[in-house]
């Protein structure tokens, strides 16, 4: 994939110096902005995308994409929990305050935003990402954000290592719970931002093997996310789950540790 770093056209010192600086984390090259449009230099260049360092925020614009870290969901989850109603995700999960949860991909930490109000200072979230760019969204996504409450979120570790690797690493029940969410199969292609994901998320499916790890490393159970209708459940040899029956539907498969 050819990218490279950039800034807004009105950039000034400090703006270039913070583009300078993502340049270097990510080691990627970085490009003074001319005069062009991010649509012209990508297509002059040959560029597949631009990471735009903006004021407030970081963009990979492509020629007709653009992908940022945002709560998404989240907030309107958090908000439902607080208020003392069920959601699935939770109900899967049993997560409670002072817990510990692995989530093996992170993606743009939007259940991993959840699972912290949930498990709350006491407790924390540890979220593996292979895509460097994606880990990096999220890492300085989190870093800027006030959540829910207005208050920062510290109880999340984003990891840019494959879940593989770093369970691997890790203890036996040394996490409450680990969850995974891997890409759908059947995406939703009207969304530009979600195929702009898709190009850098990794679309690996999970196995028994893993499975068979991540059971060692938690204490409690693992979740998957996966949807109604189009998933490896049975497969992978799993009964029960949460969520909606509708074709399509968000659903959480469990594997408890001790039945
Ligand atoms: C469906 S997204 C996760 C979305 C996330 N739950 C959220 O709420 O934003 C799946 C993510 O897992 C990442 N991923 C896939 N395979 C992985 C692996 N082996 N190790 C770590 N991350 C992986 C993908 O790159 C992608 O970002």
């Amino acid at each position: 994939m050819k990218i490279a770093v950039t800034t807004t056209r009105d950039a000034d010192e400090s703006l270039n110096y913070k583009a300078k600086g993502v340049s270097k984390d990510l080691n990627i090259s970085y490009i003074k902005r001319g005069n062009f449009s991010i649509k012209e230099t990508i297509l002059k260049d040959g560029f597949d995308y631009l990471l735009v360092v903006e004021r407030d925020k970081i963009v990979i614009k492509g020629e007709d994409s653009a992908l940022f870290w945002h709560p998404n969901m989240s907030e309107l989850k958090v908000k439902s929990i607080r208020q003392g109603n069920k959601e699935a995700i939770i109900e899967a999960t049993k997560l409670e305050e002072g817990n510990s949860i692995l989530d093996c991909t992170l993606g743009l930490a939007g259940d991993s935003l959840v699972f912290s109000a949930v498990v709350g200072e006491k407790g924390y979230v540890v979220g593996t990402e292979i895509n460097k760019y994606i880990a990096y969204l999220s890492k300085c996504g989190l870093e800027n954000y006030n959540g829910v409450n207005g208050k920062n979120i510290d109880n999340i570790k984003v990891v840019n290592e494959s879940y593989e690797d770093y369970i691997l690493k890790q203890g036996d029940n040394s996490f409450d719970v680990v969850y995974f969410d891997p890409m759908f199969k059947e995406p939703n292609r009207k969304s530009t931002s979600i195929n702009s994901f898709r190009d850098f998320a990794d679309h690996k499916g999970l196995t028994k093997d893993i499975l068979m790890e991540a059971l060692r490393v938690c204490a409690k159970r693992v979740v998957i996310k996966e949807r109604q209708g189009s998933n490896d459940f049975e497969k992978l040899g799993i009964e029960k789950y949460y969520g909606g029956k509708k074709r399509g539907s968000i659903i959480y498969g469990v594997i408890e540790k001790n039945i």
